[in-house]
């Protein structure tokens, strides 16, 4: 394994939050993802590089050395599972929730009471399917990998289980959200090997994440 720090992002708005944070470590990514077609960015500092990968893609690219350091949403780490991921740090970044939403017309309330089989569409499979076990509702998961609104408008499922942010989707399909089920935000995970091999390079990366973090208001 050689020296240099491989820290994978995705593009979007985790790439965008985590950036002020990298400032905080004297880390300054030399090239703009959204003009260029690269995919793997220098930095100011000669032994540190950004790669960007799928969202789904962070826990893996870390747990299998791809990268040593990820940024990455929570919801994405528990579907991933997290094994062989050293978290160190809730970065407070990228925050949103995780919601079931249904039609404006469908009366989930009744439904969940009477014990209905619900249809439920989304791509965080085993958030739903945990959440659903715990209340006792029987469901029927449709695993999608996007655009989960159409599901209800389309009659291929009663709600769906989704990323909520501004509630701006929601609203312009004419869904709404019935139960929220977590609070979401970014972690910092790590390579465990990585952790080990390249402490000395690492430590202060990481101290100095945990410093700028610190500095995130508590909302
Ligand atoms: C997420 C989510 C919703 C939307 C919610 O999608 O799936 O569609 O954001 O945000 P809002 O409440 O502010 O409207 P994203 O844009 O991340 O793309 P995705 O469909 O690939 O998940």
């Amino acid at each position: 394994m050689n020296d240099t720090i491989t820290l994978a992002l995705s593009k979007g708005r985790i790439f965008d939050e985590t950036l002020p944070l990298l400032k905080a470590a004297g880390i300054e990514v030399l090239e703009d993802p959204e003009k260029s077609r690269k995919l793997i960015l220098p930095t100011n500092q000669p032994g540190v590089r950004v790669v960007l990968v799928r969202a789904t893609d962070v826990p893996t690219y870390v747990e299998h050395g791809g990268a040593d350091l990820g940024v990455t949403g929570k919801d994405t780490l528990i579907e991933h599972g997290g094994q062989g991921l050293y978290q160190p740090l809730d970065l407070r970044i990228a925050r949103c929730r995780v919601s079931v939403a249904v039609r404006a017309d469908f009366d989930y309330a009744t439904a969940v009471r009477q014990g209905s089989r619900l249809r439920v569409a989304t791509k965080y499979t085993t958030i739903a399917r945990d959440f659903f076990a715990t209340k006792g509702v029987h469901v029927d998961l449709i695993k999608l990998y996007g655009s989960m609104e159409l599901a209800p408008l389309t009659g291929l499922a009663d709600a769906i289980v989704d990323l909520v942010s501004t509630g701006n989707t929601l609203k312009a399909n004419q869904l709404v959200e019935v139960e929220r089920i977590m609070d979401i935000s970014s972690r910092l995970v790590v390579n465990q090997a990585s952790l080990k091999l390249k402490q000395a390079r690492l430590r202060p990366l990481l101290d100095a994440f945990a410093a700028a973090t610190a500095q995130e208001p508590r909302t």
